[in-house]
């Protein structure tokens, strides 16, 4: 067997189509467009690809996009302080803050200063306990909401299957373990302590790899016919890796991401689809 490839730029292309147009009939209806604030705390390169790249798809996408640069020597108050007034402002619609946040800062107050209403990334506490209550959620982290829709649409069944997901961060591993309990998967969570690692993954219908470490999921970890989905983006080399070893993977599984190419351009389309989201429930009911 040799894996059929899911082309995450092309999902992810289509899906932003498709939220360009509800934007337009939106615009069309009289109202303004979504808008989107992001706040890049520092200098990290990543971070200031990562946001340029949020900053054109939303643009692209008819979203306005406003983007606050405080410097990497701000204080946790400065950074609350902001973000209390972006979130006062009756424009925006949703709003996120960019990780990693410089050391001296305190994300887990970051986070939750930025409120419910207008959490375009799903990472404020009560998103994610909505997430975890199995409720409705109106935003989802856009990460793991990328690996369900590649899943989704590349026609891999959830329900009943088994998957393991490599990783526990809030961002990513939780949060993903969640959706594919809520879509009646049967699901188990690995980490740094996990017993027979490779054992365990070989027994996943569904793989998760988001762990940061490039290269670590060999074919060892795969069961012929599997699903891998590839979350890591490690710079190696001056290129990005991901935690699956494609060379040894690709002759085993049924589906595989690649790296680039594969979740990354969905993390975006997911963001834009939140802030949509967001805008439609402000508007119904505005938070401020
Ligand atoms: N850093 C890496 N991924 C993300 C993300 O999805 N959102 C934010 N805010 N920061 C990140």
């Amino acid at each position: 067997m040799t894996a059929t490839i899911i082309d995450g730029s092309a999902i992810a292309k289509a899906i932003r189509a498709e939220i360009a147009a509800e934007v337009a009939a939106m615009v069309e209806g009289g109202e303004a467009p979504p808008h989107l604030a992001v706040v890049l705390c520092g200098n990290d390169p990543a971070s200031a690809t990562y946001v340029r790249n949020k900053g054109r798809a939303a643009e692209r996408a008819g979203i306005r996009f406003t983007l606050h640069t405080p410097g990497g020597d701000s204080t946790t108050s400065e950074i609350l302080d902001l973000c209390a007034r972006i979130s006062e402002d009756p424009d925006v619609d949703g709003m996120l803050v960019q990780l990693p946040l410089p050391r001296q800062i305190d994300s887990a107050a970051v986070l939750e200063a930025v409120p419910a209403a207008k959490d375009a990334d799903g990472f404020h506490p009560l998103n994610l306990g909505r997430l975890a209550a199995g409720a409705a959620a109106r935003v989802v982290p856009g990460t793991p909401l990328g690996c369900m829709e590649l899943l989704r649409r590349s026609g891999v069944p959830i329900a009943g299957s088994r998957a393991v997901v490599v990783g526990r961060s809030v961002i990513v591993g939780r949060p993903v373990a969640l959706l594919l309990v809520n879509a009646d998967a049967t699901v188990t969570v690995c980490h740094s302590k996990t017993r027979d690692l490779a054992g365990v993954c070989r027994e996943a219908d569904i793989l998760i790899a988001a762990i940061g470490r490039p290269g670590m999921i060999t074919g060892e970890y795969v069961k012929p016919g599997a699903a891998v989905i590839d979350v890591g983006t490690s710079p190696v080399d001056g290129q990005l890796r991901g935690d699956v070893d494609r060379a040894s993977v690709e002759p085993i599984a049924g589906w595989l991401t690649p790296v680039p190419g594969g979740v990354g351009p969905m993390t975006i389309a997911m963001l834009l689809r939140n802030t949509l989201a967001l805008a439609r429930a402000h508007r119904a009911a505005p938070a401020r």
